[in-house]
Parts: C-alpha cells; sequence; structure tokens
C-alpha cells in the first residue's frame, strides 16, 4: 500500500529530510511518497520530492490549501518546519480531514515559550534542568547598570530574547578595539561601552538576554519524540569546524530531558553549552528541525526516515527506539561549502 508524507515548508534542511526519508523507505523496502511545498520557489529543495506544490503566501489561504491538498492526494501525515503556531492552532481543524499533523510541539502556549529565551530558562529552572543563568533586559538603562555591577563572575554575553541563526549574539570584552567588531565580526567580541552607545542611540529597542559567557564545547541534539517521549536522538558536539556524532553523555541526557519536559512531538533540536566547571547547560530548544539535522546521517541513524514511518503508522515506537541504538556508530564530521544543479524547472510540480 502507498502511504504519503508532505513537508511542508521549513528551513534549508527540508531538503535534507526529503533525502532521509527516500532513503530510509527505499532501504526498509516501504511504499512512501513524499509530497514537499514551500511558499518560495525553493526548487533545490522541492525537486527532491515526488510531489512539489506552492504553499499561498496568504495566510488566510492556507488551511483551505491543506484541507484540499489532503483531500485530493490522500495524504496521511503533514510536517511543518516554520509557522508552527499557527499550525498548533488550526491543529483541529487540520487532524479533522484524517491526517496526522507533526509540529514539533502539541500545545501553543509550550512553542511561544520555546521561542522565549528567558520564559525557557525559567521554565527549565523550575524543573531541576540546568540552564545558562539568563537575565531578561527591557532597556539601555538597565543593561548599562548591570553591566557595571555584573550579577556573574564570568564575562558576560548578550543576545536577543527571541531569534534564529545566532543574530545578535555578542560577547562582551573591553580588551578588544572599537574596529575590532566592524573588522572581524565573526570573532562575536564588542566593546561593552561601545554597544550601550549604540543601543541608547537606537530608535526601538528589542528585548535582550544578558548571560554569562560558557566555554563550551557546544552541543546540538537533534531528538525524534513523540509528545514528549523521545524515540531516538543524536548528539552533535562541537568543536572548531568538526562535529562530533554521539548518543551518551550529560549533555545527550539534559538535551532528551528538555525535549520530555517541553512536550516535544517530531523532529526537534536542543542546544547545550558546558559551563566553566565543565558542566552542560541548556542554552535553548527548538522545536522544529535544526539545519544540521541532515549531518547526523553519518552516524547511521536516519531521524527523518524514523519520523516518518513513525507518522505513518509503519513503525511502532520500541521498534524505533531499537533501530537507533543498533544502528548508531559515532562519526565525525565537517560542514563544507558546497554547490548544487538548480534546476529553473520542476517536473514534479502539480498545481
Ligand atoms: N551564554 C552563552 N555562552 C556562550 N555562547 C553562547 C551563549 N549563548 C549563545 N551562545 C552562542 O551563540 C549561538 C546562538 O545562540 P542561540 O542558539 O541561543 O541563538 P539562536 O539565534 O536561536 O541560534 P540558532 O537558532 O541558530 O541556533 C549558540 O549556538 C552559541 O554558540
Ligand atoms: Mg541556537
Amino acid at each position: 500500500m502507498t502511504t504519503r508524507i508532505w513537508l511542508m515548508e521549513g528551513l534549508s534542511s527540508q531538503r535534507d529530510i526529503i533525502q532521509g526519508i527516500t532513503a530510509f523507505s527505499k532501504s526498509h523496502q516501504v511504499d512512501v511518497e513524499v509530497f514537499a511545498s514551500h511558499r518560495h520557489q525553493r526548487n533545490e529543495i522541492l525537486s527532491q520530492a515526488d510531489f512539489a506544490l506552492l504553499e499561498p503566501a496568504d495566510e488566510q489561504q492556507r488551511l483551505n490549501f491543506i484541507l484540499t491538498t489532503v483531500n485530493k492526494y490522500a495524504i496521511q501525515a503533514i510536517h511543518t518546519g516554520r509557522n508552527a503556531l499557527w499550525f498548533e492552532t488550526h491543529r483541529a481543524a487540520i487532524e479533522a480531514c484524517g491526517v496526522r499533523l507533526a509540529t514539533g510541539a502539541t500545545r501553543p502556549d509550550l512553542l511561544e515559550l520555546a521561542d522565549d529565551k528567558v520564559a525557557f530558562a525559567q521554565l527549565m529552572e523550575k524543573h531541576g534542568l540546568p540552564v545558562v543563568p539568563s537575565i531578561r533586559v527591557n532597556s539601555a538603562a538597565e543593561l548599562r547598570q548591570l553591566i557595571a555591577a555584573s550579577p556573574f563572575s564570568e564575562p558576560l554575553c548578550i543576545k536577543p530574547v527571541t531569534g534564529i541563526y545566532g543574530m545578535g549574539f555578542w560577547r562582551f570584552d573591553d580588551s578588544v578595539s572599537p574596529m575590532a567588531t566592524f573588522t572581524h565580526p565573526e570573532n562575536r567580541k564588542v566593546n561593552a561601552g561601545l554597544y550601550l552607545n549604540a543601543l541608547e542611540e537606537s530608535d526601538s529597542f528589542e528585548p535582550l538576554v544578558l548571560m554569562p559567557y560558557l566555554p563550551g564545547p557546544e552541543y546540538s541534539v537533534d531528538i525524534l519524540a513523540e509528545r514528549g517521549t523521545v524515540l531516538a536522538a543524536v548528539a552533535r558536539r562541537k568543536e572548531g569546524a568538526l562535529q562530533y556524532l554521539e548518543n551518551s553523555g550529560e549533555a545527550f541526557e539534559l538535551a532528551k530531558a528538555c525535549a520530555q519536559v517541553m512536550g516535544a512531538d517530531g523532529l526537534v533540536n536542543v542546544q547545550t553549552r558546558n559551563d566553566s566547571s565543565g558542566k552542560p547547560v541548556l542554552l535553548e530548544i527548538n522545536m522544529r528541525p535544526s539545519g544540521g539535522i541532515g549531518y547526523t546521517r553519518f552516524s547511521g541513524v536516519n531521524l527523518p526516515g524514523l519520523f516518518a514511518l513513525r507518522q505513518l503508522g509503519l513503525m511502532e515506537p520500541q521498534a524505533i527506539i531499537d533501530e537507533a541504538s543498533r544502528v548508531f556508530s559515532p562519526a565525525t564530521v565537517r560542514s563544507v561549502t558546497d554547490v548544487i544543479n538548480y534546476s529553473t524547472a520542476l517536473p514534479n510540480f502539480i498545481q
């Protein structure tokens, strides 16, 4: 029997997820057709699926588009990597047509909480999970005071309360010259006085979180969960340009505990960093697949494939747990800049 899964707009890793599912269903000899859609003409992603669609730009048309597509093609499972809050608030209407929906979460309030790094830290503390000490900063004046009388003994760093791609993350370091921030932005170091001046001169203010700078290493843990139960996970320990794939250890266990508390459902990503005493603490959870989820396949564990077969009812939870621990083998990976042939035509386009 043919089963059908639909990957709706996600991050660039939507491409790796589609490839993972396709490879896995082939090796497990199950008949899975993959549908993919995006709001934009992302042919490098859409071309990887069996069937491609463009999503409506207008959110008002999304529900109708989903229901029509699910009915027309008899799709059994939908995954979304973006717009999760919209999907979560329309879950009942979407699932009423008999499709299984994965947004990464099961509750809108926990999705919103995951996006607020300070609220997230407070919830983790409440559950006794170690997390980076996080102070919400509501004005430039507040930041000036906090920097003058730091509550932490370590060097300080800052980032927006909500954010993605590490944008706005800076380490305060008064030993760097003011110009160093412009000549070497990749070091993410800024003179605190310079930062404060810029902040005070800005017309707008976005809430910030002030933290001690954690020396690392950093872990990014990709997790497959079902209503808060972790079925499979692969940790990437990041050291310099290399990433080490692991499936045990303190950071790995902490990430799994975090996903459980957050009621994760689908593919999610938890990041930790070791503090100055060498203990991992939580940095954040993203209730969606990470950009690097595709890298984890080098461990032998195909998280997107396991996810798809589970969503389609082709694999039981215990079988996933068993397979993930049986096939895992440690690996070291390095990301490289690559280029692919971009086809301007989409032969699999079905609209
Ligand atoms: N307290 C900290 N100490 C040291 N490094 C930190 C700290 N907070 C954040 N970082 C660094 O900044 C990066 C971005 O932080 P964070 O993951 O919280 O933000 P983000 O914008 O959500 O990033 P992304 O979505 O790309 O993972 C982290 O991966 C980490 O390397
Ligand atoms: Mg992050």
